[in-house]
């Protein structure tokens, strides 16, 4: 989880803007008007727009070394109080996509802008083994900037909606996958992000806790977050206001 509010996520950001900055616009009106991405409804209203976006890697040693493309120009908006799918094959560059907007891997070309406090919930928890739950919250708050009484009450709110206040105490090491993962998600929306980015937030809930996840994105959604969602179940379509597909690169509207 990352927050961009001057929170952990400044290194990460810097070490970008070496291959490609990210723009962010923290308190600007609105977003540039979008060309190639598909138009939303209230462009005014945008917290994320990604252009034309490309990304290769390089893999294996001269003289076999041989580049991959991966992203080939992914365009895609996601506007304040819309919840956004993002699908696609494994290793069709979602994570990837991703990664860039938030900072963590630069770009080969495009443009990305976004808007507002940014929150991450990576694929992969990036969690510490030796440090309770509740010196993750600690840890995450001061990054965020958050005064004590703020931390408490997000806390309070996220341990009841994901139903794991009894695990405050246990070190990570200890707890289960599923555990894992809720605080890895409630992480990255102690701050009350205004754009949330969730890579496969849900892997490892159980049935009751997937469906409260929903019952909790439709709760943030309606109180004006942007939320871009990636997923593998198409079944999920009907929860979304606009799916994009990766594929051959480039992000459809599916
Ligand atoms: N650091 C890296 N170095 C080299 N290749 C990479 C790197 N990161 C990702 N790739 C490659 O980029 C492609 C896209 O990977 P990515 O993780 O973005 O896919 P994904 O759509 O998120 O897949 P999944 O559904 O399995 O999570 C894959 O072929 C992957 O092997
Ligand atoms: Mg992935």
């Amino acid at each position: 989880m990352i927050g961009l509010a001057g929170g952990p996520a400044a290194p990460a950001d810097a070490a970008a803007g070496r291959s490609g900055e990210v723009v962010m616009v923290a308190d600007a009106p609105a977003l540039s008007a979008p060309t190639v991405a598909e138009d939303c409804l209230t462009p005014g209203h945008c917290v994320l727009r990604v252009e034309g976006l490309e990304k290769s890697f390089r893999r294996g040693l001269p003289p076999r070394r041989r580049q991959i493309d991966v992203l080939s120009g992914a365009s895609l908006m996601v506007c304040s109080g819309e919840l956004v799918g993002l699908v696609g094959e494994n290793g069709s560059g979602k994570s990837t996509l991703m990664q860039i907007v938030v900072g963590l891997l630069g770009r080969d070309g495009g443009e990305v802008e976004r808007r507002g406090r940014l929150g991450y919930c990576p694929q992969v928890p990036m969690l510490w083994d030796k440090l309770t739950v509740d010196e993750h919250f600690a840890l995450f708050a001061r990054a965020y900037g958050l005064d004590d009484d703020a931390r408490e009450r997000a806390v309070a709110d996220l341990l009841v909606e994901l139903r794991f206040e009894r695990y405050r105490r246990y070190r990570v090491e200890e707890l289960s996958g599923g555990t894992r993962q809720k605080l890895n998600l409630a992480l990255a929306l102690m701050h009350q992000p205004q754009l949330l980015l969730l890579d496969e937030p849900y892997s490892g809930f159980d049935w009751e806790t997937y469906l409260r996840f929903w019952e909790m994105a439709d709760r943030r959604r309606a109180s004006g977050m942007g939320i871009l969602i990636i997923s593998h179940f198409l079944s999920e379509r009907d929860r979304l206001d606009r799916v994009y597909e990766l594929k051959d690169g480039e992000a459809v509207v599916a």
